[in-house]
């Protein structure tokens, strides 16, 4: 049966993210969130020494051995109008997964409210599921009341609160609620 559409909802494609537009990733999280996330940030993402470069003559291998993440770019026409980056997160003798933590989820400003971020909170939801995880959570600024609302909408509640968890580029730091949905 064919799903039908709502009327503003884009038919975006969800695409892997490679060493080649990986760069995608830093522009729209550093476009559309408070806090700067530097490169070597998103290179963990990449399977360990698929990605290296040069600085000053040593070689610098990208990519994290033991963190297992979820990201993908959400594309409109090809183009990347939004992204999520998550990863599992384990028990203290980290053998055990115990959830999946959404590091970042954004979406442009002129394509949100079109159902892509939950196209890619669903695309974190089928992994959990995948692999048996019950759990996602999340922090948020306090501030941010649109996520927070957002957040709810889609069946997260509030747990706790991590005082100063943000520092802003401003120079100031704000309380993050972490939020956690159980499927
Ligand atoms: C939060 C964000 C990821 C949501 O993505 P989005 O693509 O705009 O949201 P969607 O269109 O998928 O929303 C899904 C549903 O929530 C509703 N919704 C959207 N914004 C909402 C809000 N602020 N409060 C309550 N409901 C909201 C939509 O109407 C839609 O409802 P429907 O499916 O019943 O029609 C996006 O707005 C964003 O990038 N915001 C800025 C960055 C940010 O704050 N990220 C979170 C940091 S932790």
């Amino acid at each position: 049966m064919k799903m039908k559409m709502k009327h503003n909802e884009y038919n975006c494609e969800l695409l892997d993210v490679t060493k080649n537009n990986i760069q995608n990733l830093y522009i729209i999280s550093n476009k559309v969130l408070p806090i700067h996330y530097p490169m070597e940030y998103f290179y963990k993402i990449l399977p360990f020494e698929s990605y290296t470069t040069t600085s000053n003559k040593k070689k610098v291998v990208h990519g994290s051995k033991n963190e297992i993440f979820y990201t993908k770019l959400a594309a409109y026409h090809g183009i990347p109008i939004g992204c999520i980056k998550a990863k599992t997160l384990f028990n203290k003798n980290n053998i055990i997964p115990i959830g999946i933590y959404i590091e970042i989820i954004a979406i442009l400003g002129p394509y949100r409210n079109k159902r892509i971020g939950r196209k890619l909170l669903n695309y974190v939801e089928d992994e959990c599921k995948k692999s048996f995880i019950h759990k996602i959570y999340v922090h948020v600024s306090v501030n941010n009341l649109p996520a927070i609302k957002w957040y709810q909408k889609l069946g997260f509640v509030e747990s706790d609160v991590l005082p100063n968890m943000y520092q802003l580029n401003d120079g100031n730091s704000c309380n993050a609620i972490i939020m956690v949905k159980t499927l």
